[in-house]
C-alpha cells in the first residue's frame, strides 16, 4: 500500500473519528454550560462511518481513535466498534470521560479496541466537580479500575488549570505509581470556550516539570517521532506524559486527520475547514484526502473559535 505523505513530508496514518458532539459532562475548558448539540439527523450513520473508515484505511490510515463529545453516548457505539473491528488497524482506541461505561467494558473485550484514554482532571470530589460539573468521580474511578483489570491499555488525560487542579500533580503521580497507569498532563489550549479565560488558567508543562524536578528524578522515556507527548518515568514507577500543545507544539511531526461527527474530513484540530465525505465515492474520497492533507499547517495555529466537543478531542 502507498503511504499517505502530505506536501511537507509527514506520513499521515492516524484518524480521530468524532462520533457526536454531545456529552454528559460540562468541562469548563471544553464547551459552554448550555450547549446546543447537533441534530441527530446530521450525525454520520453507522453504515456511513464504516464505509468512510474502510475507504480511509484502504488509502493508508492504520490507527483510529473514537472521540466526541462523549463517544459512548451513541446508542450504536458498540456496533460501530464491532464494525470497525473488521478493519486492518494497528491501533484502535477511544477517549472517554468514563461515566456509564461499566456495562460496555466487558462487551468491548470481544472487539479490537485495546486502548482507552480516560479524561480525568481531578482526583478529589471538589476539584472534579469544578472541572466537569459532575459529582460522579467514584463511578469514573471504578470504570478506570475495571478497564485496567480487563486488560485494556489505559491512560489518563488531565488538562491542568492554574489554581484549579495544578496542585494535584503529585496526587496523579502517586495514582500512576500505585495502579500502573500512565498519566498525561495536557496544557490548556486556546480552543472555543477556553480562549476567554486562557491567560488566567494556563500553566505550561515546563512550569510543572520544574516543580517536579525539585522533588524527584525524571527519567526521559523514548517516544515515536509523531507522538504528541514527551514522557518521563519516576523512581516510584509513575509514568507521566506531557502534551504541551501551546508551549511545545508538535505540528511538525503530526500524523493525524480528523473526521467530524457530520462527516467532514479535517486537516487539524485548530482548523475549522475541511471537506465533507458524505456520499462520496472511493475515488472522490482519495482526492479529498489529498486536498485535506494539503491544508495541514506546519506551525501551530494560534486559536480556534469552535468548541472542542464539536471538532472531536
Ligand atoms: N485544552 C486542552 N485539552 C482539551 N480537551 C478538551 N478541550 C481542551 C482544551 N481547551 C481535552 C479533554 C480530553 C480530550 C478529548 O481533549 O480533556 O482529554
Ligand atoms: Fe465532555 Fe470530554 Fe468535553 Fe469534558 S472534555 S465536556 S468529558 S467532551
Amino acid at each position: 500500500m502507498k503511504k499517505l505523505i502530505d506536501p511537507h513530508g509527514r506520513h499521515i496514518h492516524k484518524l480521530r473519528l468524532g462520533l457526536l458532539d454531545a456529552c454528559n459532562f460540562r468541562c469548563v475548558y471544553c464547551m459552554p454550560q448550555n450547549p446546543k448539540f447537533m441534530e441527530k439527523s446530521k450525525l454520520l450513520k453507522r453504515e456511513e462511518i464504516f464505509r468512510l473508515s474502510k475507504a480511509l484505511v484502504k488509502f493508508g490510515i492504520d490507527e483510529i481513535r473514537l472521540t466526541g463529545g462523549e463517544p459512548t453516548l451513541r446508542s450504536d457505539f458498540l456496533n460501530i466498534v464491532r464494525d470497525l473491528s473488521e478493519l486492518s488497524l494497528s491501533k484502535f482506541g477511544f477517549t472517554t470521560n468514563g461515566l456509564n461505561i461499566d456495562k460496555l467494558l466487558p462487551e468491548l473485550k470481544s472487539t479490537k479496541i485495546k486502548n482507552i484514554n480516560f479524561s480525568l482532571d481531578s482526583l478529589n470530589k471538589v476539584g472534579f466537580h469544578k472541572m466537569t460539573g459532575s459529582s460522579q468521580l467514584e463511578k469514573v474511578l471504578e470504570a478506570i479500575f475495571m478497564a485496567k483489570e480487563l486488560g485494556f491499555n489505559v491512560k489518563l488525560n488531565a488538562v491542568l488549570m492554574k489554581g484549579i487542579n495544578d496542585r494535584e500533580v503529585n496526587d496523579f503521580l502517586d495514582f500512576s505509581a500505585s495502579y500502573d497507569i500512565e498519566v498525561r498532563f495536557l496544557e490548556l489550549m486556546r480552543i472555543g470556550e477556553a480562549r476567554e479565560s486562557f491567560d488566567k488558567y494556563f500553566i505550561s508543562a515546563g512550569e510543572i516539570i520544574k516543580r517536579l524536578e525539585a522533588k524527584a528524578v525524571l527519567a526521559p522515556v523514548k517516544r515515536p517521532v509523531d507522538s504528541t507527548s514527551f514522557n518521563y518515568e519516576l523512581k516510584n514507577g509513575a509514568q507521566v506524559g506531557f502534551i504541551a500543545s501551546e508551549s511545545r507544539p508538535f505540528c511538525g511531526g503530526c500524523s493525524r486527520l480528523r473526521l467530524s461527527p457530520e462527516g467532514s474530513l479535517r486537516p487539524c484540530l485548530m482548523k475549522s475547514e475541511g471537506y465533507s465525505l458524505v456520499g462520496k465515492t472511493e475515488d472522490e474520497i482519495l482526492e479529498l484526502l489529498y486536498k485535506t492533507m494539503a491544508l495541514k499547517p506546519t506551525d501551530r495555529i494560534y486559536e480556534v473559535s469552535e468548541s472542542m466537543n464539536i471538532i472531536g478531542g
